[in-house]
């Protein structure tokens, strides 16, 4: 599997540090919360452009925001490979795949725990992802929903090609339900930033 470290979990006093202590990743995963989707504020714009500098890693923004629409410009001149916007956002769907793509860039979509698969299905053949969250979104360091992980299941025999990523909750147990479960991309915020060697810990992830 692919390891996304999701950088909620870094020290944000040191980002830099934290950046290259996770550069064994191939993805970084950034997580945009906007205070009106989701509870809590995060990050944004000139945060991801600074990390930019600091990494060639494929950038995976997960953006929890309501009206995400008219920001996915900035976004991608801001340096995101992937952007991830959620099926219970305010927005249309159709729209926001249509300008993540028009931008060059890879559109994904999230369901929250409660979202149901059917209600994202008529738009699997237009992006390149879907993630599946295992725990309600707005915070790190929470205990994965591992019943949700039978979704992973269910796009993969809708969408055999389709990328699965699995965020929240992921720890040296957890992933390796993931794993059986089909998942192509883990995102680990606490289980990397919180480990002594964060290599070692993405090294170990990505090899179960
Ligand atoms: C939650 C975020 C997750 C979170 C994962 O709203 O989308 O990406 O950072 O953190 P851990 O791995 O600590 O559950
Ligand atoms: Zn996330």
């Amino acid at each position: 599997m692919i390891v996304s470290p999701s950088i909620l979990a870094a020290d944000f006093s040191k980002l830099g540090e934290e950046i290259r202590r996770v550069k064994a990743a191939q993805w970084l995963h950034i997580d945009v919360m906007d205070g009106v989707f989701v509870p809590n504020i995060s990050l944004g714009v000139p945060i991801i452009k600074a990390i930019r500098r600091e990494s060639g890693q494929i950038f995976d923004v997960h953006l929890m925001v309501e009206r995400p629409l008219r920001h996915i410009k900035a976004f991608v001149g801001a340096g995101a490979d992937i952007i991830s916007v959620h099926a219970e956002c305010a927005d249309d769907m159709s729209i926001l795949i249509n300008e993540i793509k028009a931008c060059g860039k890879k559109a994904g979509i999230v369901v929250k725990p409660k979202t149901k698969i059917s209600e994202i299905e008529k738009y699997l053949d237009d992006v390149y992802m879907v993630m599946v969250m295992t725990v309600e979104p707005g915070f790190g360091g929470q205990e994965m929903l591992t019943d949700e992980l039978y979704k992973v299941r269910e796009l993969k025999n809708l969408r055999r090609d389709l990328i699965v990523e699995v965020d929240g909750g992921v720890n040296e147990s957890t992933a390796l339900l993931c794993k059986e479960t089909g998942t192509d991309v883990i995102v680990a915020g606490t289980a990397v930033f919180k480990a002594e060697n964060a290599e070692e810990k993405i090294k170990f992830l990505e090899a179960l």
